[in-house]
């Protein structure tokens, strides 16, 4: 991707300028983001993956008639016979996910990989019907909100009270201030930073797909590599026991030795000065395929010396180190370093690439393949 070249899908911006001037700071409206869009799936394919026990989904509908709960919330599958009826005003469903089943959604997501892989989230796709919506709030992700079908009245505001109205099943601003209104037409898009607050409303029916970019929080990063550097600290440090033939004999019975404390001291420096552990976890850490994804292995029908790809479902990421792939980490280096890299950036590796690898990597490509977590060319 040419990070510097004008894009319909940003506007007219590049994704270089897109980032400096939008990302993070402040919203864009973007009208024809693409132009002629139809929505890639229909009505029916999106109630199909709803039903789905793998794919996450919720329902939101609004219930004016009860002021007191004017938001119901429930959690999916939803059958058809689960749904409201299509002219029954108010209601929207939420899928997630929908990039991990479908190779049009997928593709769709991919036009959006100049953010890092390692902030995306994923792709959700909302079916409202008339009125439909989940009402005023914010996320703490960039979201990219594109309107696939139908129209949407969005509108949106700089909030600085993010007070929720309380007892609600879903998080509704308690004081919710737009200051800009537009609708969005089929191939519009709107990128909101997180906490910008927003509201969008269905226009009769319509759907929207949300391109959602997670911000990890410190202490959710801290407590994941920390546990990952614990259980390496704790394979690596093995059984070593403390020992103290010098102790001498005390007569607090109940203070803990300063030479224990050390040791324990000496115990964690040790995992602290690998100067890879961090990398390492957070690579990991951050390559975990979603909880819902498991791969079927032993399924790769095509020939692995003409091209592999990723599946969808793979997440691959590197840094200067390591290759990492679905949570497991691997030191890369030289030929195999680079062609690795290839492959998690245009998920695509030719029967030239391939025959450059080592034989060690060529092997571990193999059991990938056998686990599912790549396609060969077919
Ligand atoms: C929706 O698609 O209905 C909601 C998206 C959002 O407001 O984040
Ligand atoms: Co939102």
């Amino acid at each position: 991707m040419n990070i510097d070249q004008p894009l319909q899908l940003l506007g007219g911006l590049s994704p270089s300028t897109f980032m400096r001037r939008h990302w993070q700071k402040k919203p864009l409206v973007i009208r024809q983001a693409i132009p002629g869009l139809t929505a890639p799936l229909d009505r029916a394919e999106l109630f199909d993956l709803a039903a789905q026990d793998d794919v996450p989904s919720r329902l939101v509908i609004q219930t004016p008639a009860t002021p007191l709960k004017p938001w119901r919330l429930k959690q999916g599958p939803f059958g058809r016979k689960n749904l409201p009826a299509l002219k029954q005003a108010g209601w929207t469903l939420l899928v997630q996910g929908v990039d991990l089943h479908d190779a049009r959604v997928r593709a769709l997501r991919d036009q959006f990989r100049f953010v890092p892989d390692a902030r995306l989230d994923d792709v959700m796709v909302s079916y409202a019907s008339d009125g439909g919506g989940v009402g005023p709030h914010f996320d703490s992700y960039d979201v990219f909100l594109l309107q696939a079908q139908g129209q949407r009245r969005w509108r949106i505001g700089r909030q600085k009270n993010l007070d929720l109205q309380p007892g609600m099943p879903l998080k509704i601003l308690a004081n919710f201030a737009p200051e800009q209104e537009f609708v969005l037409n089929a191939g519009d898009m709107l990128y909101l930073p997180p906490r910008y607050a927003h509201d969008g409303v269905a226009l009769g029916e319509c759907m929207t797909y949300s391109i959602g970019f997670r911000s990890p929080a410190a202490g959710e990063l801290a407590q994941e590599i920390l546990q990952r550097m614990a259980e390496q600290a704790c394979d690596e440090a093995g059984d070593t026991l403390y020992r103290d033939p010098a102790q001498a004999a005390q007569t607090q019975c109940a203070k803990i030795p300063e030479g224990l404390v050390a040791f324990a001291r000496e115990a964690l420096e040790k995992s602290l000065r690998d100067p890879l552990a961090l990398h390492r976890a957070l690579g990991e850490y951050l390559s975990e395929p979603k909880a819902q994804v498991w791969f079927e292995g032993g399924q790769n029908h095509g020939d692995p010396d003409q091209g592999v790809r990723l599946d969808r479902r793979t997440q691959m990421l590197y840094d200067e180190a390591h290759i990492f792939i679905n949570g497991e980490s691997f030191l890369a280096r030289g030929q195999d370093a680079k062609l690795m890299r290839a492959l998690a950036d245009q998920h695509y590796l030719s029967a030239a690439q391939l025959k450059k690898l080592s034989a060690g990597a060529r092997e571990l490509l193999d059991q990938w393949l056998d686990d599912g977590w790549l396609q060969a060319e077919l």
